[in-house]
Parts: structure tokens; C-alpha cells; sequence
């Protein structure tokens, strides 16, 4: 407990202060009298005081101290990866997910309650929506007089920041109706605080990144006002999102349109939308299930390869499959395709999904296979949850007494049965993982199962090692389990001749074409359209869709005389949002100094050199190798060529797109101008080749003389 009069930092039932003797006393919020601290009820009008003892005496805090508060609750180790980038980040364009969240009856509560308890109320409010908004990985950028502005996407881009901001903003709700009933026994009149929360998404620069975290916007622009003007809308305890956020997170809530507003600062009205609940969807790919998807092309051959592998782990062979492909290339497409074609057969088939937001979740895939096998929903009490597994063992005819206690524990259900005095926890997670196995096989004793997990590289540990773990045993059984994750994650269960990996290529062009004409259903597109959409789309079958359908929404395209083709300037297309979230996602998980060299790179060209990079970051060689060869492991650059001649290439060019947009106009301009003179200096002997590359360069980085100069240059000869 701090002292009030010297600020020393004191042990939690101190009567008096170790530096300077202050007689610590509380005062009764009912009688007002001085009471000491430790003492459970007033002495002078009996009134229970147990909270003011149990908390410590709150001062009113100073901003510094807030955000220092905020720093704690950070998940470790992402103060230190965005503090190495801090450089990197500063100034770059991003798209965010903005959370403005503020509390209604704060005033009403303050009148009520004595001061101190105000502040120890308020202290706990503040940490449910740090920890609320820390789970789904946003950061707390501000701490308003009672409340918050936290971001998703910033400093760190995020895949999915807008439905992770949304599903905060649910959890914020929630956990402050438990905090209401929770106050509500202990204090009568105590009045229920509401939360009330606005949403939106959009572009902002990023300014000036402080010690503790805190982002400055350079370019404010709408996106902080909308999101702001957002929860100034939004009722009480509920959360309202702008049209930009609902757009990329239509299908995964429930929401209801509440038609259009006036805001300030704006001549157009907008629409706002109030969330009302998460929907049974969880991932884009369900989300499109459900509405409808693109006809099924190509991918033949794997299929086939899945089928074949389950007729082998139906003879009692069991089989394990990986898909890998990268974000969007159809690893849940291919899954339900394999799924719909062995939908009549006698089978059970278990699905589990690592979420991008659930790493941090202990056992979260398990967890959701363990419950759709015995029909657990979620408002499910312990009592409920104990009777239906007991009805599923005993369908299953597995031993109750030496399973059902390791599942309930696994479930979190309180009295599990677990003896914890002679059981370690390791030793309890061995039990746990044993009785899973035990239920799979028994399971697939009654029928065959297929056992599908969904994005491994989202996995948690201990997930990973209840899968490692079945991998073990399922090679004699009945069992066929299915991977997919991306290619950055790097499994480790060795080699088994039981289990094989399909890689999943990108599109044919034709293949392309093919889901291009379904969705304009239309064969009659024109030439120029085509070209387009294969060189933005690279043969990912995502890509393909979110591209048509910006296309179609910014009427850029159009069916004239029965064909489609484009007509307006190609300029203003801009990368669909969706997209640019998951390559920049990608881009910002690379470690650091990585990303300040394929920022550089991508102002070159999709392609460059060694010398010239070099030249230009003005790195080591060694310093530089190792950055470069960070960005070769990950696959956003390959290489060509033996050192030192060697030539670099963004394996997409989008990548390269992607990052350039994402870095501003001027630090744009700057390698613009350094790249040009790079040339220079290097290429001297054969500059007759890059006058074209110069000019370019030259032009970009404004400096127009120069960029006449090698136009000129080019065409006599000189520079
Ligand atoms: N072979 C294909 N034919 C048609 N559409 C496809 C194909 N593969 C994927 N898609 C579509 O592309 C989108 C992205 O695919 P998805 O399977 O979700 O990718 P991933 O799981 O690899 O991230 C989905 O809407 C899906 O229906
Ligand atoms: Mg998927």
C-alpha cells in the first residue's frame, strides 16, 4: 500500500508508514469516521467495510502512472518485439481497428461512494478492459477519464483485427455484468456501470511510438473522430461499429442496422450497426460456406490423394494428412470438399479449429472437439456438463472412474474428483491426454473417425502435444487425422510413414479464369480484365474473390454489350482491405530490421540486387545477410544467383505492392532519390541500361531535374 503523504510503497497491513510514520486510516463511507486500516466493520455505526480493507487505498493516478499500469498487463514479450521496430513503425500507413470505450454512471457512482472506493472501483474496471482488450491481442493507447481507446491492427498489424476488436468489446460487456453482480452482493445501492463502445476501421499513419506503447497519429484523419462519434452513439452497455468494420465482420456476428446518422465533421451520413451477439461462425471460410461459395475448381489430384487415405485408415490403417498452403489458397476449402465426399459414409467425423486470436487459449481446439462430441453447449452448467459425459462414456463403454474425472478437468468444472495433493500437474496433463486417447480409439472401435484440426500454426502448446501424442497411437486403429496450417509453421512430430503432406499450389491461370467467370457468371469478360485480375491475384483463390468483389463495388467493372470489362481508371484500385490485413499480418511478424529491408526492397523493384540493397540500407554485409535471409526463410523473398551477384525477388507481387503502399509518401520519396543515386554510383560503367530505372526513380523521389536528366540522358547517349 502506498502512503499518501510520501508516496513509499508500504506492505499491504501496514498501520503506519515505514519512511515516514503515517498513521494509515481509512474513513467509514457510511459514518465517516476515521477507522484504522485491517478492521472489518465500523466501530462506531457497524457498517461492513470489508472492501475498504481489502483494497488498498487508491490515489488518483497520474496519467504516467495509468499507462505504466497498462504496461504490466502487456503479454510478454510484445513491449520489447514492438519497441525493436519502434523505428519501423513510426510513419507507416496502416489500416486499424480503433475501440473507444467509456463508462456510463461513473457520476452517479461517484456521488455515492467515497472517494477511495471510487478509485479502487475504478482500478478494477480498468484492468477488465485492459485484460479484455490484451487477450485479443489489441493495445490500450489511451486512458480516458473513464474509459478507454484501444487499437487492433497497431503498432503491430493483426489478421483479423476487426473481428478480434468486436469480440473485446463482447468480452468488455460481459465481464462488467459479472463485476456488476459481483459489486451488487456486497453493496446494496450499488449502481450497475455500463459500458459503451464504438468501432470502426480505416487508415491511419502512424506518428511518433512512445516508450509505453502509446501510438501517435500523425494524420488523424476520420478513422480515431468515426470511432470516437461511434460510442458517443452507442447505448449503455452495448457496442455500436461503423459500416467499414461491419463489412469485415458481416456473418461472424449478429448485428442490427440502426440506419443513418449524422455526424459531425461529416457531410455524409453513416450507417451504424449495434453488435448483438457472436454468431456459431467462426472464420471467414464458415462465414462463406454459409452464404454461398465459388463452384469448386481444380485440386483433383488431392483430393483423391484424401480419399485415398481414409479408405487405407477405414481397413484399420491409420492415416495422417497435411494440407499446407499459404493464407487463402483453399486449405478449408479442400477440407470440405474431402468432408461432403465422404458425407455418407458411416463415419465420425470431429473438427477443431485453432483461431487466430486463440493461442493463448490453453487446449481451445481439444476443448471444442471434446464438446461436440457429447453435445456440450455453451451455457451448459457443471451438472449438465458431468451427465452428458457420462452418457457418452458410457456409449463409448470406456472405464468412468479412470477417465471421466481427467475430462471435468479438463472442461474446468469444479470438484472434478481430481486428487491434486498427490498429483502434479504435469502428471495430471499426461492423465488427461491419456484419457482423450483412449476415448478416440474407443470411438473409433463403434465406426471410423476422422479427426480434422484447422490452422496448426494458430495452435497451443498444449494442443500440440495432445495431437503429438494421438499421432502416436492411431497407426493400428481405425483413425484418419487431418491437418492444415500454413507454411510458417514447422511441426514437430517427426517423420512417420503414416503421415503425408499435400502442398497446395496457387491457381492455374485457366484455373483462375475459371472461378472468375462463376463469379461475374459471365464467360464473356474481356482481355484486359483478365490480365488484370491474374497478375493482382497471383492464383489465390481468396484474392480472386475479395478482388472481384471490390472491383464490382467501386464499379470499376461493368457488363457493356454483353461483356465485362473495365471502366474506369485501373489507378484507383486499391488492394481490398482483407487482403492487405493478412500480407501485412505476415510482413510484421518477421523479426526485426527484417522489415526495414523489404520496405526498402520494395521501392526498387519486385526485383534487386544485392549490391544496391546494400548500397542503399547501408548495412553490413553481415547485418544484412542474415535479415535477408530471414525474409527467404519465410518466403517473401527469393533468391536468385551465387553471392555476391545475387538478385532478390518478392516471390508475389502483391507482397511488394502491399509494402509499398504501407510506407508514406515522403520516407517514400527519400528511397526514391537515394535508390537513384545508388545506380549511379554502382552502374556507372553500364548506366546506358537503367536510365529507365533511374528516370523512375528519380521522378518518384521528386527530384525532377535528375529525372530529366536521364530522360535525356537516354535519349543521347549522355547523362
Ligand atoms: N479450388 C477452389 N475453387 C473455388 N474456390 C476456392 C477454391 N479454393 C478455395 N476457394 C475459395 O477461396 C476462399 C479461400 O479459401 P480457404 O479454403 O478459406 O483458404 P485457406 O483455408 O487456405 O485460408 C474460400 O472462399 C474458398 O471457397
Ligand atoms: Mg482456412
Amino acid at each position: 500500500m502506498r502512503c499518501p503523504k510520501c508516496q513509499f510503497e508500504n506492505p499491504e497491513d501496514s498501520k503506519f508508514c515505514f519512511e515516514c510514520g503515517h498513521k494509515f486510516e481509512l474513513r467509514c463511507p457510511h459514518c465517516d469516521k476515521a477507522v484504522p486500516v485491517n478492521v472489518k466493520f465500523c466501530n462506531e455505526c457497524g457498517h461492513k467495510l470489508s472492501l475498504l480493507s481489502e483494497a488498498p487505498p487508491h490515489k488518483d493516478l497520474s496519467f504516467d502512472e495509468k499507462l505504466e499500469k497498462i504496461q504490466k498487463y502487456l503479454p510478454k514479450g510484445l513491449t520489447e518485439k514492438i519497441l525493436s521496430q519502434r523505428n519501423k513503425i513510426e510513419g507507416e500507413r496502416k489500416q486499424v481497428t480503433v475501440m473507444f470505450c467509456d463508462m456510463e454512471g461513473f457520476t452517479g457512482l461517484s456521488g455515492k461512494i467515497d472517494p477511495e472506493e471510487v478509485y479502487s472501483i475504478m482500478d478494477q474496471v480498468y484492468e477488465i478492459l485492459i485484460h479484455k482488450v490484451h487477450d485479443y491481442e489489441g493495445t490500450v493507447n489511451e486512458m480516458t477519464g473513464d474509459g478507454i481507446m484501444a487499437l487492433f491492427g497497431a503498432p503491430i498489424a493483426l489478421e483479423d483485427a476487426p473481428q478480434r476488436a468486436i469480440r473485446s468489446a463482447y468480452a468488455i460487456h460481459r465481464e462488467m455484468s459479472r463485476f456488476n453482480d459481483r459489486m451488487k452482493q456486497e453493496k446494496e445501492n450499488f449502481p450497475p456501470l455500463k459500458m459503451r463502445i464504438g468501432i470502426h476501421t480505416g487508415p491511419v499513419v502512424v506518428g511518433t511510438l512512445g516508450n509505453d506503447l502509446r501510438v501517435e497519429f500523425k494524420a488523424v484523419g476520420d478513422t480515431v473522430n468515426l470511432a470516437s462519434r461511434m460510442e458517443g452513439l452507442a447505448e449503455p452497455g452495448t457496442t455500436y461499429i461503423s459500416d467499414e468494420t461491419f463489412k469485415l465482420t458481416e456473418g461472424l456476428f449478429r448485428f442490427e442496422a440502426l440506419g443513418k446518422y449524422e455526424v459531425k465533421g461529416k457531410t455524409d451520413t453513416v450507417n451504424a450497426y449495434r453488435v448483438i451477439a457472436p454468431s456459431t461462425r467462426r472464420t471467414r471460410f464458415d462465414v462463406s460456406a454459409e452464404r454461398g461459395l465459388t463452384p469448386f475448381v481444380g485440386r483433383e489430384r488431392e483430393l483423391e490423394l484424401l480419399l485415398d487415405g481414409f479408405e487405407r485408415s477405414k481397413a484399420g490403417r491409420g492415416q495422417a494428412f497435411s494440407i499446407m498452403a499459404e493464407a487463402g489458397v483453399g486449405k478449408s476449402r479442400l477440407l470440405y470438399e474431402f468432408r461432403k465426399a465422404v458425407a455418407n459414409e458411416d463415419v465420425t467425423f470431429m473438427e477443431g479449429k485453432c483461431l487466430s486470436y486463440s493461442r493463448g487459449v490453453a487446449n481451445h481446439p481439444v476443448i471444442d472437439i471434446l464438446k461436440a462430441n457429447f453435445d456440450i453447449l455453451e451455457g451448459d452448467g457443471d451438472f449438465e456438463i458431468k451427465e452428458k459425459l457420462k452418457r457418452g462414456l458410457k456409449i463409448l463403454r470406456t472405464d468412468e472412474a479412470s477417465t471421466l474425472p481427467y475430462l471435468l478437468e479438463l472442461l474446468s468444472v469444479k470438484e472434478s474428483g481430481i486428487d491434486t495433493k498427490t498429483l502434479s500437474p504435469e502428471a495430471i496433463k499426461d492423465r488427461i491426454i491419456e484419457a482423450l486417447n483412449r476415448n478416440t480409439i474407443k470411438a473409433s472401435e463403434i465406426r471410423p473417425v476422422i479427426m480434422a484440426i484447422e490452422d496448426l500454426h494458430w495452435i497451443d502448446k498444449s494442443s500440440e502435444d495432445r495431437l503429438k501424442s494421438l499421432l502416436n497411437i492411431i497407426s493400428g486403429a481405425r483413425i484418419f487425422l487431418i491437418f492444415t496450417y500454413r507454411p510458417e509453421y514447422v511441426h514437430t512430430w517427426g517423420t512417420k510413414s503414416y503421415h503425408s503432406q499435400v502442398n497446395l499450389n496457387r491457381l492455374s491461370n485457366l484455373e483462375s479464369l475459371a472461378m472468375v467467370s462463376h463469379l461475374l457468371s459471365s464467360e464473356a469478360i474481356d482481355g484486359d480484365l483478365e490480365n488484370l485480375i491474374i497478375e493482382k491475384t497471383e492464383g489465390v483463390p481468396f484474392y480472386v474473390e475479395e478482388f472481384i468483389r471490390t472491383l464490382k463495388d467501386l464499379k470499376i467493372i461493368e457488363r457493356r454489350d454483353g461483356q465485362y470489362g473495365i471502366v474506369k481508371d485501373v489507378q484507383e484500385i486499391t488492394i481490398p482491405s482483407t487482403i492487405q490485413d493478412v500480407i501485412m499480418a505476415r510482413v510484421d511478424a518477421s523479426p526485426e530490421g527484417a522489415k526495414e529491408v523489404i520496405q526498402t526492397g520494395s521501392v526498387i523493384e519486385r526485383e534487386f540486387s544485392y549490391e544496391l540493397i546494400k548500397r542503399v540500407t547501408g548495412l553490413t554485409e553481415q547485418e544484412l545477410r542474415s535479415r535477408l535471409s530471414i525474409l527467404k526463410d519465410s518466403e517473401l523473398l527469393f533468391e536468385r544467383g551465387i553471392y555476391p551477384d545475387t538478385v532478390y525477388i518478392f516471390k508475389h507481387a502483391l507482397t511488394r505492392e502491399v509494402v509499398y503502399d504501407s510506407i508514406l509518401t515522403r520516407r517514400r520519396e527519400e528511397l526514391h532519390e537515394d535508390i537513384g543515386n545508388a545506380i549511379e554510383e554502382i552502374y556507372k560503367e553500364s548506366i546506358d541500361e537503367y536510365y529507365g530505372a533511374l528516370a523512375e526513380h528519380y521522378i518518384c523521389g521528386k527530384n525532377y531535374n535528375k529525372g530529366a536528366d536521364s530522360i535525356g540522358g537516354r535519349a543521347t547517349g549522355t547523362i
